[in-house]
């Protein structure tokens, strides 16, 4: 019976540490891509961020003014000004699809 339960712990570490692997590269591209703008905490109030005035993702309103469409459509292709100048960066060259994915959902995620 000893050994059913170590068994059973060891299963559940092993399950634990895949979850970790999957979920670590979403939180490691916003720290390395993202939070210089938009904050590590999604809020936006950095120097870049506030001067730029990003948007608050934790707050649900904030979140209401764009669609996952459109929020895809900025990490893949960036975002400009009407004058044409870049305000974001598109990061189809350096993100996969699935990490763009990943990223969205951290986005919407913010939202407490
Ligand atoms: C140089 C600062 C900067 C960086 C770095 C940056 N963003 Fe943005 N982001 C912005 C700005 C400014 C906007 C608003 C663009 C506009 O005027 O429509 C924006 C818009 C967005 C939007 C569309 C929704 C919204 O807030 O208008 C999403 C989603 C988004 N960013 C996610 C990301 C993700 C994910 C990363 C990292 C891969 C990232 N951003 C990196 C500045 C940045």
């Amino acid at each position: 019976m000893k050994l059913d339960i170590k068994l059973i712990l060891a299963g559940a570490a092993l399950a634990a540490a895949v979850t970790l692997a999957f979920a670590a590269p979403a939180a490691e591209n916003w720290e390395n891509h993202c939070a210089k703008c938009h904050g590590a905490d999604g809020k936006g109030q950095t120097k870049v961020g506030k001067k730029l005035g990003v948007l608050d993702y934790t707050n649900a309103a904030d979140q209401a003014k764009f669609t996952d469409e459109q929020a895809t459509k900025a990490i893949v292709e960036g975002a400009r000004d009407k004058a044409g100048k870049e305000r974001m960066k598109g990061y189809q060259d350096e993100l996969s699809p699935q990490e763009i994915k990943d990223l969205l959902a951290m986005v919407r995620n913010f939202k407490a």
